[in-house]
């Protein structure tokens, strides 16, 4: 007796919330579509490759990526992006070296190797898309 009140309340709960769910609609990123169906395809875009780098927005910004990344990996083990911007490799590939920042310790002490608060780059530096914004943005940069 017990466990059929249960199944019923739990079915009859389970249908109310898929009612509701497919009446509402999520706007923008999703677009008008119900919670219940597929989302159309995120539009293909490439990542731009600036010669010379971008013009950063203001001070202590880390400066965004002007090149494909999907070749380099971050791991446990091994830093793809180091292969060009550590102290040893920068002249001969020709990159950025890391700033000293990336050098230190949070106490400012200077370490011999890149810092473990620095290692995994792309919590910072990130790529850029070539889309329209999602949303509207007023931020202005420095001039
Ligand atoms: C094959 C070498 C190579 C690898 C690997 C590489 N980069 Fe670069 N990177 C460059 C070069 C060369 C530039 C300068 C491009 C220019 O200014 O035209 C650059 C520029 C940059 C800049 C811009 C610096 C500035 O002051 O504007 C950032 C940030 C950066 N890379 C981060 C990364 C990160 C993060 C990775 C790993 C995911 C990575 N790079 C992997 C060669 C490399
Ligand atoms: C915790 C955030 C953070 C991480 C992680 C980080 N960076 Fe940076 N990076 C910055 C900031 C902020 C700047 C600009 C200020 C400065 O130079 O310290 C910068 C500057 C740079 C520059 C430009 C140096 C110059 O002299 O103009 C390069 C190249 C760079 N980072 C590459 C990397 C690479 C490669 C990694 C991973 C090994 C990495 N960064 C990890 C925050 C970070």
């Amino acid at each position: 007796m017990k466990r059929t009140t249960l199944v019923t309340l739990t079915t009859g709960l389970a249908l109310s919330l898929s009612a509701s769910l497919s009446a509402e609609t999520f706007d923008p990123l999703r677009g008008p579509i119900p919670l219940t169906g597929d989302s159309a395809p995120a539009a293909m875009m490439k990542v731009e490759v600036v010669q010379g780098g971008f013009q950063r927005s203001f001070e202590q910004q880390p400066p965004m990526i002007p090149h494909d990344i999907e070749k380099y990996d971050i791991s446990l083990r091994s830093n793809g992006c180091l292969k060009c911007h550590s102290e040893e490799t920068f002249e001969k590939e020709k990159a950025p070296r890391v700033s000293d920042s990336h050098y230190q310790d949070r106490d400012g002490n200077v370490l011999a190797k890149i810092s473990s608060r620095r290692y995994f780059c792309t919590q910072c530096h990130t790529v850029q898309l070539s889309g329209a914004p999602l949303v509207e943005n007023t931020f202005r940069g420095k001039p």
